[in-house]
């Protein structure tokens, strides 16, 4: 896809090519719906809070919903092992053990988008990684769209999936079509250092998770 925006203080920025990982994947378990059904009455609960101020054009809850909500804190850990196993460069303490970067939800919130709404293009530099959590949606419902990339990529939400992907990555939602509620419940994570330091010989590697 051809890049479909302007980014105007980047101009005179040199171009890079380079490889990102964007994990998507499905929530399993028997009690996905239940849980998907508790995410999506936390973030009616929560209500909307920001008036479509930011690039997110539709309901957007308080940013901390991992404080205030289990069902967004039992997600920000299920991101984080998830995280944990997808390291974007090999990293070791002092003394040349390996060691494993740790993450902490620095943010969180729910997004309801109705039909005509739409977000545009934006990153969440300089947070470590981003994720959307798909509450409930359908495949016809607006994907999610990458613009920088080579290659047009964009992937459709499906209930129970999650994306996963490095914080500084475009990302936009075109317009939702259906005439239903395109329901995310999405953060962003940030490295913990303190446990970051702790090599992967005291401190177990964590393993990817089943389905891999
Ligand atoms: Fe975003």
């Amino acid at each position: 896809m051809s890049n479909v925006y302007i980014k105007p203080t980047q101009e005179g920025w040199p171009e890079f090519i380079m490889r990102y990982p964007v994990k998507v994947k499905p929530l399993k378990g028997t009690n996905v719906d239940a849980f998907n059904k508790l995410l999506e009455s936390d973030i009616r609960t929560a209500g909307d809070r920001l008036n479509q101020s930011t690039a997110a054009k539709c309901l957007m809850t308080r940013w901390d919903m991992d404080q205030h909500y289990d069902s967004f804190k039992k997600l920000g850990e299920l991101v984080i092992n998830l995280a944990k196993t997808m390291p974007l460069a090999n990293a070791t303490n002092e003394n040349g053990d390996p060691r494993q970067y740790d993450y902490k939800v620095q943010d969180s919130w729910g997004l309801i988008y109705t039909k005509g709404q739409t977000c545009k293009p934006h990153q969440h530099w300089p947070h470590a990684w981003s994720f959307t959590y798909c509450v409930n949606a359908c495949e016809d419902c607006a994907p999610l769209v990458f613009p920088d990339v080579n290659t047009e990529y964009s992937v459709k939400p499906q209930t129970g999936q999650l994306i996963l992907w490095p914080a500084g990555l475009y990302h936009s939602v075109p317009e939702q079509e259906c005439g239903h509620e395109r329901i995310m419940a999405v953060g962003n994570l940030i490295v913990d250092w303190e446990k970051s330091v702790q090599s992967v010989t005291e401190y177990q590697l964590t393993p990817a998770p089943k389905g891999e």
